[in-house]
């Protein structure tokens, strides 16, 4: 059976960072209470003439070339944002336009936080199928277009970032993404949403003054629901390959928030040394945490063929996804 292989990461990070103590001087809020209660010191945020497609850009660039595989070789592009340049069309036809991937198909995809994981599931599904051979999968937000950072609720925990990871069909048997679980729940929608401006709250005076085009979340109840569906659906895919937590080499988890990351190690008796945590210098940037960090774990050589690598996430829809990859 043909399976896809990750053959290159690449992720960009904006220059511009913004520490808990500048936030102070925004909104009512400590450095204590961050660090406490998220683990996140700094985020970083998109300069004022930069847009969601140029990270995009820069991170899938950046993977292209780990790859060694030029962009006019790439079938499809798919990219899990919620941020996108416009409404429409599809930021990733723009990525494509950019880096010149004139052969490909390039659409995004809405899944939230569990973006990168959905496009991970789709690209590999489009190579296990036979009907393509090399595929780009990116994770970009600029989160800090969204949010209200006059909500100290919410304000102090994202940021904006782009991943990117090459895939190509498996030849050596080796390195393969071994399975992808993916799920939704739309009855969970007020938790975790930005009301406007679809066609629901189209844009109006009235709607900008309830600032409706801010992401709004009821934090609480989102820990509770993203901690056991992490949780699940990392045995899910563990149970699908039969292997055990002891076999995973590295966790990579939607860098939400230090406690949710640490209770769902903990639920599936994960060991410290096991799972990675870059949310204290990148906040959540939805879609980008898992390809970033992956990136980041990958050129910090802690990535070994035939290593076992869980990834994980969850976000608004509800969406939860995991995939489990032989790098
Ligand atoms: N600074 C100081 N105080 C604050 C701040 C802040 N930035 N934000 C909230 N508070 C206050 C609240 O107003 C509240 O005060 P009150 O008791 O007087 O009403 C108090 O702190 C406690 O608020 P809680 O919401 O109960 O605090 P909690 O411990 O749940 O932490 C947090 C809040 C960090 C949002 C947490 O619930 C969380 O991380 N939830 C997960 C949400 C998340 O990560 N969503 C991202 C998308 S989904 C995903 O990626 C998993």
């Amino acid at each position: 059976m043909i399976r896809a292989r990750i053959t290159g990461t690449g992720s960009c990070m904006p220059e511009k960072v913004l520490t808990n103590f500048d936030l102070e001087k925004m909104v009512e809020t400590t450095n204590d209470w961050i660090v406490a209660r998220t683990g996140i010191e700094e985020r970083r945020i998109i300069a004022d003439d930069e847009n969601t497609s140029d990270i995009a850009t820069r991170a899938a660039e950046r993977a292209l070339e780990m790859a060694g595989v030029s962009a006019a070789e790439i079938d499809l592009i798919v990219m899990g944002t919620i941020t996108g340049d416009y409404p429409w069309p599809a930021t990733a036809c723009i990525v494509q336009n950019n880096i010149g991937a004139t052969n490909a198909y390039a659409y995004d995809l809405s899944a939230a936080c569990s973006g990168f994981v959905y496009a991970l599931g789709a690209a590999s599904d489009f190579i296990q199928s036979g009907r393509g051979k090399k595929a780009l999968v990116i994770g970009a937000e600029a989160l800090s277009r969204i949010v209200d950072w006059t909500d100290r609720n919410t304000c102090v925990l994202f940021g904006d970032g782009a991943g990117a990871v090459v895939l190509e069909s498996s030849e050596d048997g080796v390195s393969e993404i071994l399975s992808s679980h993916l799920h939704s729940d739309g009855s969970y929608l007020d938790l975790l949403y930005q009301p406007g401006f679809g066609t629901k709250i189209t844009p109006s005076v009235e709607g900008i003054d309830e600032r409706s085009s801010f992401l709004k979340m009821q934090g609480n109840e989102v820990f509770k629901v993203a901690v056991r569906s992490l949780t699940d659906v990392s045995l899910e895919a563990l149970d699908a390959n039969n292997l055990s937590v002891e076999d995973v080499s590295l966790f990579i988890p939607h860098q939400a928030n230090i406690r949710i990351l640490e209770a769902t190690a903990k639920r599936i008796k994960l060991k410290d040394e096991q799972v990675y945590i870059n949310v204290q210098k990148y906040g959540n940037t939805s879609g980008a945490t898992i390809p970033v960090a992956m990136d980041e774990a990958n050129r910090a050589g802690m990535l070994k063929s035939g290593d076992i690598i869980l990834v994980a996430a969850f976000g608004g829809g509800f969406t939860w996804g995991s995939a489990l990859i032989r790098w």
